[in-house]
């Protein structure tokens, strides 16, 4: 039986700061940020969103009547959890008014889980093949501002469906993964930004690539040649580049500059959002089904997962017949296009009125025309609205 991937979407806020205009505002060469970090825009998430009210938005638009009715579970992926106890996932019910008779749950571990989630999530349908499984990758990722990961911010949250018979990506059955005890990013309770190793950061996750890539071939025997495309996660997409680089070291020269250029089609949204932790990797997955024009059903595409402290995963799936059908008016490439940009002096004062922790707020979302709003706490409980309900 086919499992995989059958609808994909991705949401963020609707404001973005450009790289160039952060780069002068540090003293930094633009190039940088452009060229070197491989970064353009970064999104900008407003108090009013969360984990939450972006992944109701993504949601929204990958559940139809037919996977309403057959939703057996969600899994919630995050390392930006706004609740110790208490699942992202369970608001969800309420905002997306789905059925409560459904199995819910939180997972973390870094940026790996999206990919655990959907692991799962193939799982789950093996056993239960009439069920649809939602998986979300969510995160706000935020370090200092002033710092070395500033650059490396963004937001946004990836939902995806999968199911027996998909449309869009069949995972095969060859996943390799690589845990170890890694201190290379981390964010302690009580912290609301990540503590990181930035230059070891980018080495155990070469070093990982390295290992699940030869992991993968010891057990399938395929070289590069047997890929339409390599995605990469994308803390920022110039990392994604030297993985690609490393895995195309040996390659033929024809077969690296295809790979090469569906990269660049895959890094594209990326480039314009930022990191996004767990939802990262597919990201570039949209990226890469909307931007691409060269690819075809039945051809394999290898995806690398990466989280930090530290879990690595290389796997593969095959794109399924008209795949291309959910891409072709480019949702994703629209909405982006259509966010309003704000100056360095605006991003900096919406990074601090982030709320954190249970203080009592009220929060204006006249500014913010997302159909979910996180307005405020109230009693130590987060306040969350559709618009229109
Ligand atoms: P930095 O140390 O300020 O930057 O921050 P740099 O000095 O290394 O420069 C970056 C690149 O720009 C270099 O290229 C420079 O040469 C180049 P490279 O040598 O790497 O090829 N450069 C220029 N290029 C063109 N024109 C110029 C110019 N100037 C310099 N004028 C660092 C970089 C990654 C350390 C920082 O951004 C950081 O700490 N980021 C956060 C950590 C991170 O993203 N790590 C990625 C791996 S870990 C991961 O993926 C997991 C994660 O997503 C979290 C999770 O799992 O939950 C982060």
């Amino acid at each position: 039986m086919k499992i995989g991937i059958d609808r994909i979407a991705f949401a963020t806020s609707n404001q973005f700061v450009d790289m160039a205009e952060l780069a002068h505002a540090r003293h930094e060469d633009p190039n940088k940020y452009l060229i070197g970090i491989g970064q353009k825009k970064m999104a900008v998430i407003p108090p009013t969103q969360d984990i939450v009210t972006m992944a109701a938005s993504a949601a929204n638009k990958v559940l139809g009547p037919e996977e309403r009715a057959h939703l057996g579970m969600i899994l919630f992926a995050t390392e930006s959890a706004i609740d110790n106890s208490k699942s992202a996932a369970a608001p969800l019910i309420r905002l997306l008014d789905l059925n409560p008779h459904v199995r819910v749950a939180e997972l973390k571990q870094a940026c790996y889980t999206g990919t655990a989630g959907l692991q799962l999530a193939k799982g789950q349908v093996a056993l239960h093949p009439d069920q649809i499984v939602l998986v979300i990758a969510a995160d706000i990722a935020r370090y200092g501002l002033k710092t070395p990961g500033e650059p490396t911010q963004g937001g946004g949250a990836v939902a995806m469906t999968v199911k027996a018979t998909p449309r869009i990506l069949a995972l095969e059955d060859d996943a390799a993964v690589v845990t170890k005890d890694i201190m290379d990013f981390w964010r302690p309770f009580g912290c609301d930004a990540a503590f990181v190793d930035g230059k070891y950061s980018t080495k155990v996750y070469l070093d990982f690539l390295a290992d699940t890539f030869t992991h993968y071939q010891e057990m399938n025997g395929r070289t590069v040649d047997d890929f339409a495309a390599l995605l990469f996660h994308l803390p920022f997409t110039k990392l994604g580049l030297k993985g690609l680089r490393q895995l195309i070291a040996d390659a033929d020269l024809k077969i690296g500059a295809r790979l090469a250029q569906q990269f660049e089609a895959a890094r594209e949204y990326g480039s314009q959002v930022g990191n996004l932790y767990t939802g990262s990797l597919y990201l570039s997955l949209i990226s890469l089904l909307e931007n691409s024009t060269t690819l075809r059903a039945g051809e394999r595409i290898g995806l690398y997962s990466y989280g930090s402290g530290a879990e690595g995963e290389f796997y593969s799936g095959i794109l399924q017949p008209g795949f291309a059908a959910q891409f072709t008016t480019r949702p994703t490439g629209q909405a982006l296009a259509s966010r309003k940009q704000v100056s360095v002096q605006e991003y900096e004062k919406l990074y601090d009125a982030a709320v954190h922790g249970p203080a009592e707020s009220a929060l204006s979302a006249d500014d913010d025309p997302a159909d979910f709003i996180f307005t405020g706490v109230h009693n130590h409980i987060r306040q969350y609205e559709q618009r229109g309900n």
